[in-house]
């Protein structure tokens, strides 16, 4: 800890501030897609993609925004003769470049990863020495996104943020905008200078299994709650370009994905997408749209959830109250007016109170509040909003202050 806290000038120096970047263009609001890690794990292949592509466009979530197609770990197949990164022949025997144009053809982007070490956490072949000629095959295929993970490579800030920087120039030297989503999960607070290496998004905690609460942020599944402490106070490093990821939707796994922890409820992961919206989160879905029930499908397509998500003011929300387990969180949008959560962490149902004065509102003002999950206006409340909010559960309010 001592080492990581003298390090941190030297950091801040290289991180910049939080104003928008090149990256900007690219992920001006936080990426939305899918993902095949929580679900396929290593069953991942060119039949599913091609199948959750065209779900995504039939059931309206490209509408709504979900455009990203990312193919996680163990796609690889080793490099061939001249060294050039392949894909399995048993898994994608069109290739990738054929994959990308059918994810084109129904207007979505198709993504792709690898690792910053020589192998992948899953033990494929990763990138470590091949930055630039990966970066280059990735681009002749056409990839429009690259999650890059950081298995197999050395503990240290500096090394961390050279490997990343030297991915990150790679991807820039091809000139195709390939959005660059840095996944060493938080111990080196990448939120410092995932910019600066050329990042749109970078993980701030492990990742997050099918579960609610974890005792520890460790390096294996932590559940919902860990993840949303995780984000709590680095939320000014986030903006347009650059956004703080604290890992996908685990939102109707049902304990049935690769990725596991027991299952949630509704409620839980409907916490979930409201605090992901809160917090300005990449919203990547890890469940299989293919087969997925009505509630699952109710909480990913909630267009009021997803506004909140993608303003394009671009703010991550705070936490502006707690008391033993229940929170508030607030989030300034771009038309002036804001979303609150009142998020409820414990088991029995609670009343919160969100006052004025937390969430910033002049006591003289009044506030008219809709509901974005009962999808319904609540009236107009003076100096402070109180609800009932069921166990595990968040209430998602916008609410717009006035004379
Ligand atoms: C790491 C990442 C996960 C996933 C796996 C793949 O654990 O954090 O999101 O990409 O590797 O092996």
């Amino acid at each position: 800890m001592a080492a990581a806290a003298a390090l941190l000038p030297w950091l801040y120096a290289r991180a910049g501030d939080a104003t928008p970047g090149a990256g900007a263009k690219l992920a001006a609001t936080p990426p939305m897609g899918w993902n095949s890690w929580n679900t396929f794990g290593e069953n991942v292949n060119e039949a599913v993609v091609k199948g959750i592509a065209d779900k995504i466009v039939e059931l309206g979530l490209k509408d709504l925004g979900y455009q990203y197609i990312v193919i996680d770990d163990h796609w690889e197949g080793g490099r061939d003769g001249m060294g050039h990164i392949r894909a399995n022949p048993g898994k994608f025997p069109s290739g990738i470049k054929a994959l990308a144009d059918y994810v084109h053809s129904k207007g979505l982007k198709l993504g792709i990863y690898s690792c910053a070490g020589d192998q992948t956490c899953g033990g494929e072949v990763g990138s470590y020495q091949h930055e630039r000629e990966d970066a280059a095959t990735f681009a002749d295929w056409s990839v429009d996104y690259l999650k890059y993970d950081y298995c197999n490579a050395p503990e240290g800030f500096e090394e961390a943020i050279r490997r990343y920087t030297t991915m990150g120039n790679a991807i820039e030297a091809t000139g195709r905008p390939i959005v660059f989503s840095i996944c060493e999960w938080g111990p080196r607070s990448p939120w410092l200078w995932g910019r600066k290496a050329g990042g749109q998004l970078w993980r701030i905690s492990f990742d997050v299994g099918d579960m609610w609460d974890s005792p520890e942020d460790t390096h294996s599944c932590i559940g919902i709650l860990t993840a949303i402490d995780a984000s709590a106070n680095i939320g000014g490093h986030a903006g347009p370009g650059g956004w703080n990821d604290p890992d996908m939707l685990v939102v109707g796994l049902g304990n049935k994905g690769m990725v596991k922890g027991g299952g949630c409820t509704a409620a839980e992961y409907q916490t979930q997408m409201s605090m992901w919206s809160i917090l300005s989160a990449p919203l990547m879905i890890g469940c299989d749209v293919r087969n997925m029930g009505a509630e699952t499908c109710r909480i990913l397509t909630n267009p009021e959830a997803i506004s909140v998500d993608q303003d394009p003011l671009g703010k991550q929300g705070n936490r502006v109250a707690r008391a033993a387990s229940t929170e508030v969180w607030r989030k300034p949008l771009a038309n002036g007016s804001m979303a609150i959560a009142l998020l409820n962490r414990g088991p029995q149902e609670a009343t919160i109170t969100a006052d004025s004065k937390a969430i910033g509102v002049a006591s003289n003002k009044s506030l008219t509040v809709r509901d974005l999950w009962q999808h319904k206006d609540l009236g107009v409340f003076k100096e402070q909003i109180t609800l009932s909010v069921g166990p595990h559960a968040t209430v998602l309010l916008r609410a717009t202050p006035h004379e």
